[in-house]
């Protein structure tokens, strides 16, 4: 058994009372923030740059160079937002982080605000989650009564106010513009950049916008420094990450290691593929990611290297399929969701997304023909980078990588005249399917 597991945000997850401040400070929470303090902002922002820490949230951008865009003495208020949307079919890492965890967020957003300089910082929760931000908003509570947040932290004159924000359930306030937009009390549409959110963000002033696992990962970068982190992970892709094994997988949950581990490894700490089963496609990183086969399975989990396999690491939300499951079931699926996420405001993806779900729909009832791949391939194709905003692009991977490794699949439908998938023996596909 591989035993390549680094637990740093998810090592007190097991402890019944991680969610309290005490249990927190308990484990060595809460001794970041008066270090940080104690630093010059600008030497943070080094030490964020130095350990090379990239965005979690998907694009993997790093984020002390994304902190050092916000403009200096410009006599703006500035802000720090967390994405805490989460709404990537697959991704499962942030709740259950908030949730067993909620202070390591809240402790890296305090550092976060004293590093660019903020005095407010909000934090984005999905509008589902209500349990979330009920856990959220209490422990913001015990970071006030302990003096962690409001004014005068720790004496050393900081003031810092953080809100809790429930959004209205909508995959399109994920993507930041959006997410600023929908803050602000409008209707959740992404906005055009430039400008970007670093010189125009929150009420047009700048703002830093990263996603809740990039920002509690700050705690231990500047408690442990940034060489302890850089030396973890692969060359370019540092340190570690939550990967979310779901689907088809013995133990499915999360698993802490760092970048750069392969999918056979984290299969082998999962226990595998379900019994009597085995691996048939896999997503590195949620459903906009294109999927992978079992070719892939000694692939690093770094951005690069899945970059170089033809995907993206994306959220490191690996969705296990085996053997019994359709793959123009799944891609039909994923594509009906991208329809339904689809805040129309561009056509490609509005109009898109729509048809792509009705040719695939005539695929999987085995009606489809080879013209109808050939005109999925061609939608895709007046999505991919002519949509404005990245949701277009992402309800592309599904059907791409779908026709390029399952080619023959598709068109077993239309010689069987169905789906040649027992759904039952799936086990994926819930009794409205
Ligand atoms: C449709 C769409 C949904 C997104 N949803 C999320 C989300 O739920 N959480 C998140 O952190 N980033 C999400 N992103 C990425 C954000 O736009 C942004 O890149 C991210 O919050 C930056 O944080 P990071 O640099 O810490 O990764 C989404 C992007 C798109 C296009
Ligand atoms: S790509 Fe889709 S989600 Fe993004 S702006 Fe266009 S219609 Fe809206």
């Amino acid at each position: 058994m591989t035993d390549t597991l680094t637990p740093v945000l998810t090592a007190r997850w097991d402890q019944p009372d991680s969610f309290t401040l005490d249990g927190y400070k308990r484990g060595g929470g809460w001794q970041a923030l008066p270090k940080a303090l104690a630093m010059d902002p600008d030497d943070l922002i080094t030490a964020l740059k130095n350990a090379n820490l990239r965005g979690r949230g998907g694009a993997g951008f790093p984020t002390g160079v994304k902190w050092s865009f916000l403009p200096q003495g410009d006599g703006k208020p500035h802000y720090l937002v967390v994405n805490a949307d989460e709404s990537e079919p697959g991704t499962c890492k942030d709740i259950p982080l908030m949730m067993a965890s909620p202070q390591v967020l809240i402790e890296g957003a305090a550092i976060t605000a004293y590093a660019i300089r903020a005095r407010h910082a909000f934090i984005y929760v999905r509008g589902e989650a209500l349990h979330v931000v009920r856990r959220l908003r209490h422990a913001v509570d015990e970071a006030y009564a302990a003096g962690y947040l409001g004014q005068d932290i720790l004496g050393t004159g900081f003031d810092l106010d953080v809100v809790i924000h429930a959004g209205a359930g909508a995959y399109i306030c994920g993507e930041e513009s959006a997410l600023l937009t929908s803050l602000e009390g409008f209707r959740g549409l992404p906005r055009l950049r430039p400008p970007f959110p670093a010189v125009a963000g929150l009420y047009a002033c700048p703002t830093v916008i990263n996603n809740v696992e990039s920002i509690a990962s700050v705690p231990s970068i500047v408690a442990n420094g940034a060489d302890w982190f850089a030396g973890l992970g692969t060359e370019k892709s540092k340190g570690f990450g939550i990967f979310s094994l779901s689907g088809h997988v013995t133990t499915p949950g999360q698993y802490e290691a760092p970048l750069g581990i392969t999918l056979r490894e984290l299969l082998d700490l999962a226990g595998g593929v379900r019994a009597g089963h085995r691996l048939k496609f896999w997503t590195p990183g949620g459903s906009s990611t294109p999927i992978l086969t079992d070719q892939h399975l000694d692939v690093p989990l770094d951005f690069e290297s899945v970059a170089a396999a033809g995907s993206m690491l994306g959220t490191r939300a690996l969705q296990i399929f085996d053997e019994t499951t359709c793959v123009v079931r799944a891609v039909l699926r994923w594509t009906e969701f991208y329809e339904h996420e689809s805040c129309g405001k561009c056509t490609p993806c509005r109009e898109g997304t729509f048809w792509m779900v009705r040719v695939l729909e005539r695929l999987e009832g085995g009606h489809g023909t080879e013209e109808d791949l050939e005109k999925l391939l061609d939608i895709c194709d007046n999505i991919l980078g002519r949509a404005f905003c990245a949701l277009g692009d992402g309800a592309t991977s599904p059907i791409t990588s779908g026709i390029q490794y399952f080619r023959d699949e598709f068109m077993q439908h239309q010689k069987e005249g169905g789906c040649p998938f027992d759904p039952a023996a799936s086990t994926l596909w819930s009794s409205q399917s």
